[in-house]
């Protein structure tokens, strides 16, 4: 089993204090940090680009991954990777030449994962498990936050999980899903396989503050995937 990690989404932040924002979030705790990017296009919400992205960069050591929620990722894969980010997230949805897309993303030096909408098969990325580290399941249609968690991709959280088992690649390639994730979710999410939780609206909405939603969030997700999750 691969570590749990908790990353948040930082679409709920004051963006008027970002490095504020993302300095907060690396004292609370958390493993790394994922910008939804929105193009109004492939989503129906428009986000920030890759210079919000660098301007946050010099805040935190943290990785940075680019979750790309846009119709043409090849257009600006560099600027992404120039920005910080180690990691670009591409929806098999808008890439026409998938195996294509995440090859030039290697070859710009980052790693790269693949995102699969709710209504999209497993099977859509079955032939480039090797050219990625990552399957990000999304457990909401993404575009906006604070939407209701879809308990039935837990089986999809299974199955990609063990096709990457399948393929010999299980130390090496993550699931992560994203959307609805918090304390009433995250076991169900972690239990089925997944070992990196992304979360926005559970840790900015936690009273107690972040450090604490993301202790318990990280709690939860262990104790649903067993002590070797613990990392
Ligand atoms: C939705 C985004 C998610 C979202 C998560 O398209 O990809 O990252 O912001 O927010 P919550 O955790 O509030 O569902």
């Amino acid at each position: 089993m691969r570590r749990i990690e908790i990353a948040p989404s930082v679409l709920p932040v004051d963006f008027s204090h970002l490095a504020d924002a993302i300095t907060a979030l690396d004292a609370a705790g958390v493993d790394r940090i994922q910008w939804d990017v929105m193009d109004g296009q492939f989503v129906p919400n428009l986000t920030f680009g890759p210079g919000v992205i660098a301007s946050a960069r010099p805040h935190t050591e943290l990785p940075f991954e680019a979750h790309l929620m846009v119709l043409t990722p090849d257009v600006m894969a560099r600027e992404y990777v120039d920005a910080g980010c180690s990691r670009l997230i591409v929806h098999v949805e808008a890439c026409t030449h998938l195996h294509r897309t995440l090859a030039n993303i290697a070859s710009l030096g980052a790693t790269a994962a693949v995102a699969l909408n709710p209504s999209t098969p497993a099977d859509a990325v079955a032939h480039v498990l090797d050219l990625v580290d990552m399957v990000l399941v999304m457990t909401v249609n993404p575009g906006f936050g604070g939407q209701a968690y879809i308990p039935t991709m837990e089986a999809k959280v299974r199955q990609v999980r063990a096709m990457i088992e399948a393929a010999g690649l299980g130390d090496r390639v993550d699931v992560e899903v994203d959307g609805g994730i918090g304390p009433a979710t995250i076991a169900g999410a972690a239990g089925a396989g997944a070992n990196i939780l992304v979360a926005g609206s559970a840790l900015f909405k936690d009273p107690l503050g972040l450090a604490h939603a993301v202790d318990e969030l990280r709690a939860l997700a262990v104790a649903a995937a067993g002590p070797a999750a613990a990392g």
